[in-house]
């Protein structure tokens, strides 16, 4: 069997597939994050261990034997700065994909030509080079101790296996991967008063980075030096979960954050339209990306104002797509990335009245966040990386109304997999089958039987298309707010 290990943003997922790929078992455990500060999001890397050995301890407890386990694959949220000192202990909390504090840092670095020829990627806010930056600004005492910085899923890695190693998809985000060539850029790390000596070495996604440690093995109840694989950032291990590996394939994932990913055969940045242009998880492979901030997000900030659990917010909805709603959710909570690059601007609601309900903010939030993807859509068009069709994966997913709603305003037809939630878990167990059999990528990472196709409703299409429309001339006023 094998395990991959998913470091989301809101909980830890484990899953145990066969030699067959059957999924065995899977489990998850929950995450909190911190927002100590508008536009701040924090972790504690200590939690991230945590949450994995209380998943690994679920799936244990329902029966699976664990000792049949003979590769293990990382997955995780993506460019979370994780700065440890020389002893590898974590010098203060992780600073988040969707933390945006270092948006003057970013505009700086963003400034200077060689970022964008050689990352082929905006510096965006929520980028780890910036973050150090920070760091060197606001916490000098901090910045001079930092020996090593990793990725999230990476420190699961240092306390697995001891070793210090990051994979190309992961590294791309960073803004410090020469990402046309996958190797650490010297120029761009001396820019931020860093050095190779304090990054991971790199591995491909199926390598193996290490093997499991003896006395981490015995704590989990899993053998004791078996391979851990590079692993992937949570989109393109997702990839690897669809069978998403062929220039044309893309997907869209409905998680905390929100992706519009397409497989490209070459490098093809376009860092113009705000899109993202990172390594794939297999050799010789590369992806674009459109990445919006708060997407399930949103519904979880809903959920948590009205004190209602998600479920039951969807529930009023009922079954059957409503026309657009009269009033418009802007989902721009945590600023956003593509298409905009703008960490300053925030969400909205728009054409409240006295009859408004909350099952009417509900419905405009999901919208808002369909109107989001549509625009990364766009931005990847133009970018040249339109998939030619779109499987739904992350918690979103679940709800049937949601992704008919993305179906409609995207005017294109969505599949729904078995799992689909789980879907960069099933992609890491599959990079730790690769890696530890050695096994072809083409012949593991096939595409999953499609269990449902949501189509467009054509009786609302052009409602939402004529709503979407005013949507996107709404940010430019929103931009004076702040
Ligand atoms: C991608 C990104 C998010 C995180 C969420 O660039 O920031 O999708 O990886 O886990």
């Amino acid at each position: 069997m094998y395990l991959g290990i998913d470091l989301g943003t809101s909980g830890v997922k484990a899953l145990m597939i066969d030699e067959q790929q059957n999924v065995i078992s899977a489990a998850s455990a929950p995450l909190q994050v911190d927002h100590l500060h508008d536009g701040w999001s924090e972790q504690d890397p200590q939690s991230w261990i945590d949450a994995t050995r209380a998943a690994i301890a679920n799936i244990a407890s329902g029966g699976t034997n664990l000792k049949l386990v003979r590769g293990i694959g990382l997955s995780g949220q993506m460019h979370g700065a994780t700065v440890l000192d020389s002893a590898g202990t974590p010098l203060r909390s992780s600073i988040l994909w969707n933390d945006i504090r270092s948006h003057i840092e970013a505009a700086k670095l963003d400034g200077n030509p060689i970022f964008r020829e050689i990352t082929g990627n905006i510096v965006f806010p929520g980028f780890t080079a910036p973050k150090l930056l920070w760091l060197k600004t606001h916490e000098p005492e901090i910045f001079d101790k930092i020996a090593m910085v990793l990725l999230p899923k990476d420190y699961l890695r240092l306390w697995l296996t001891g070793e210090y190693a990051s994979d190309m998809s992961d590294a791309s985000g960073t803004s410090w991967l020469d990402v046309a060539t996958r190797q650490w850029s010297d120029p761009l790390l001396t820019t931020c008063d860093l050095s190779t000596a304090q990054m991971p070495s790199l591995v491909e996604g199926t390598e193996v980075s290490g093997f499991l440690r003896a006395s981490i093995a015995t704590e989990l109840g899993l053998p004791a030096g078996i391979p851990i694989a590079g692993g992937a950032g949570d989109n393109a291990a997702s990839a690897v979960g669809l069978g998403a590996i062929h220039s044309g394939h893309g997907f869209v994932s409905l998680g905390t954050s929100g992706v519009v990913f397409a497989t490209n055969d070459q490098f093809s940045p376009a860092p113009e339209s705000a899109i993202h242009a990172f390594c794939h998880a297999l050799p010789n492979l590369w992806h674009q990306m459109g990445v919006i901030l708060s997407a399930g997000d949103s519904l979880s900030w809903l959920s948590n104002t009205f004190e209602k659990p998600t479920s039951a917010l969807l529930d009023e909805l009922g079954g059957d797509l409503s026309p657009p709603n009269s009033t418009m959710f802007l989902p721009y909570l945590s600023g956003e990335r593509t298409p905009h690059n703008d960490a300053e601007i925030r969400g909205a609601f728009l054409g409240l009245g006295q009859m408004s309900t909350r099952a009417d903010m509900t419905q405009s939030v999901l919208e808002g966040v369909a109107f989001a993807f549509r625009d990364s859509l766009e931005a990847l068009k133009e970018a040249g990386g339109q998939p030619e069709s779109l499987s739904v994966v992350g918690g979103g997913s679940k709800s049937a109304y949601w992704v008919e709603l993305l179906a409609t305003v995207l005017d294109q037809p969505c599949d729904l997999h078995a799992e689909s939630e789980i879907g960069a878990a099933l992609g890491a167990a599959r990079l730790g089958l690769i890696a530890a059999e050695n096994a072809d990528p083409s012949d593991i990472c096939t595409p999953p039987a499609v269990v449902r196709q949501i189509t467009p409703n054509a009786s609302l299409r052009s409602a939402f298309d004529d709503t979407y429309q005013i949507y996107r001339n709404t940010y430019p006023a929103l931009k004076g707010i702040k």
